[in-house]
């Protein structure tokens, strides 16, 4: 960290001493307090910030090409597959995995306060978002017999909330010691001229970095050390918003670990070229994601010989890590996307407060994969692992990811031949959480399950069959 002294170099060499006067206004404490705020900066990357704000365009698109792509892994009747899920099923039970979620955002857009993994989701439950995911989880440990580790990315809006709604949920019965909470770091908003923007006269204006924060946070939390201590090499990572989620998905992280890849995405097959995803397309040697604002529409809507997209691997934001690669990115200097907005800041009569025009600065995960010297790219069944929550109602919405959770249950249900009497009714059933992994483990609990009519959740009950 720099001293004093150097602070004020520091600003004075980029022309920004007129940050002080505010503060100066009101007093030594408030200086104080800037100062404690300003020496937070990391320069290098404020001036990555300010050398961004300089480019008058995004980089031009390098040539790109369709991925090669892995089979879903539900398909697994093929040798290929089954490897890969012994591979993957070897490195749960060895404890070579953790799970990563992230969760840094708010729900503001589905009209809900608080976190996003709040928000209850479940049709008849009401289980939350983390629920959901926290039952996976449980059943991922008994049936591979390990401690699975479950990070969650949270941010500075909902970091102390986040932790809260566990604890008084006693972490679903995870244990408080296998979970950890990182906190994602902000970056400072600027003026569209490059100087700080204040919150108020002793504080910056500062926004989360992104989820492309969760490298450096993964870092200086000392997470990667305590996980590579613990034995584990590898991450499963998603978002919170989707649900269907396979977590932990053996095949997978199978197919990851043989090939030795540092970063592996899974996608579904994209079928309207105005569906807001990011696309994973081939560029040079490597596998890189695109966002689908930063793609024209003739690109988007290309044809292949088949009829489809041409361009159809859209990126679910489930990712396989290697340890070290993560380890590796929190250095990596990577882009730094711009948000021109109206922010609500300090005037420059230093008192009141006024909407300003102003950039925010974000980092993507997905950034990383162009850096990957190997990745997997795998399809997914849309109807079996992504149905995100992003929206209140219309597409991407509550409704929508319920009715995707409803269906995949009834499919379950029918595939592992649970008898007519187990069978929920026609509308809207729900599993219950931490139940099964799939229509297979399903099946081998057929004794052990019970169909509540009341509340029309098929849970675990004591063995019906004595
Ligand atoms: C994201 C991807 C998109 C992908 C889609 C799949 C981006 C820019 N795009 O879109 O390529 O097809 O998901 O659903 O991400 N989050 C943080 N910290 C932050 C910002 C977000 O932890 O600072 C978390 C959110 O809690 C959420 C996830 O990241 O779990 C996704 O963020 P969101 O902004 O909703 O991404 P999308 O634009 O929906």
């Amino acid at each position: 960290m720099l001293s004093r002294e150097e602070l004020r170099a520091a600003l004075q060499d980029r022309g920004l001493s007129q940050v002080w006067l505010p503060a100066e206004q009101i007093g030594p404490e408030a200086v104080n307090r800037l100062e404690d705020d300003l020496l937070q900066i990391d320069w290098e990357l404020f001036d990555r910030q300010r050398k961004a704000l300089r480019r008058s365009k995004e980089q031009p698109l390098p040539a790109i090409a369709p991925p090669t792509l892995v089979a879903p892994s539900k398909q697994d009747g093929t040798k290929e597959q089954q490897t890969a899920r012994e591979i993957g099923e070897a490195a749960l039970r060895e404890g070579g995995i953790a799970i990563l979620t992230v969760a840094g955002g708010q729900a503001s857009r589905l009209g809900f306060e608080g976190p996003k993994g709040a928000y209850p989701l479940g049709n008849i439950s009401g289980a939350s978002l983390f629920q959901i995911m926290a039952g996976q989880i449980r059943r991922l440990r008994e049936v591979y017999d390990c401690n699975l580790q479950w990070i969650i990315q949270t941010g500075p809006g909902n970091h102390n909330e986040t932790q809260d709604f566990f604890a008084k949920r006693n972490h679903f019965g995870l244990g408080a010691s296998t979970m950890r909470f990182v906190c994602q770091g902000t970056l400072p908003a600027l003026s569209p001229k490059g100087l700080f923007l204040l919150a108020a006269p002793d504080k910056l204006f500062r926004n989360p970095d992104g989820h492309g924060g969760v490298y450096r946070a993964m870092k200086m939390s000392g997470t990667i050390n305590d996980l590579r201590k613990q034995g584990v090499h590898t991450l499963f990572y998603c978002q919170v918003d989707n649900p269907l989620a396979w977590i932990g998905d053996p095949v997978f992280l199978g197919h990851h670990l043989q090939q030795d890849a540092r970063m592996s995405v899974k996608v579904v097959e994209k079928t309207e070229p105005t569906e807001m995803v990011g696309l994973v397309v081939a560029s040079d040697d490597r596998n890189t994601c695109v966002e689908y604002s930063d793609l024209s529409e003739e690109i988007q809507a290309e044809r292949a010989d088949d009829g489809g997209l041409k361009y159809r691997a859209g990126n679910i934001a489930i990712h396989a890590f290697a340890l070290d690669f993560l380890e590796e990115m929190a250095e990596a200097n990577l882009p730094l996307h711009m948000a021109r907005k109206e922010i609500r800041c300090l005037s420059s009569d230093g008192v009141t407060s006024t909407p300003r025009d102003g950039v925010k600065f974000e980092s993507f995960v997905f950034d990383a994969l162009p850096l990957a010297r190997k990745s997997v790219i795998q399809l997914a069944l849309r109807e079996e692992e992504f149905a995100p929550v992003k929206n209140r109602s219309g597409v991407d919405s509550i409704q929508t990811s319920r009715e995707a959770l409803d269906a995949r249950s009834k499919k379950w249900i029918e595939l592992a031949q649970i008898a007519a009497p187990l069978a929920p009714p026609k509308h809207g059933g729900e599993l219950e959480c931490g139940l099964c992994l799939g229509p297979e483990d399903l099946a081998t609990r057929k004794t052990e399950l019970a169909w509540f009519c009341n509340n029309q959740i098929l849970g675990l009950k004591r063995r019906v069959d004595g």
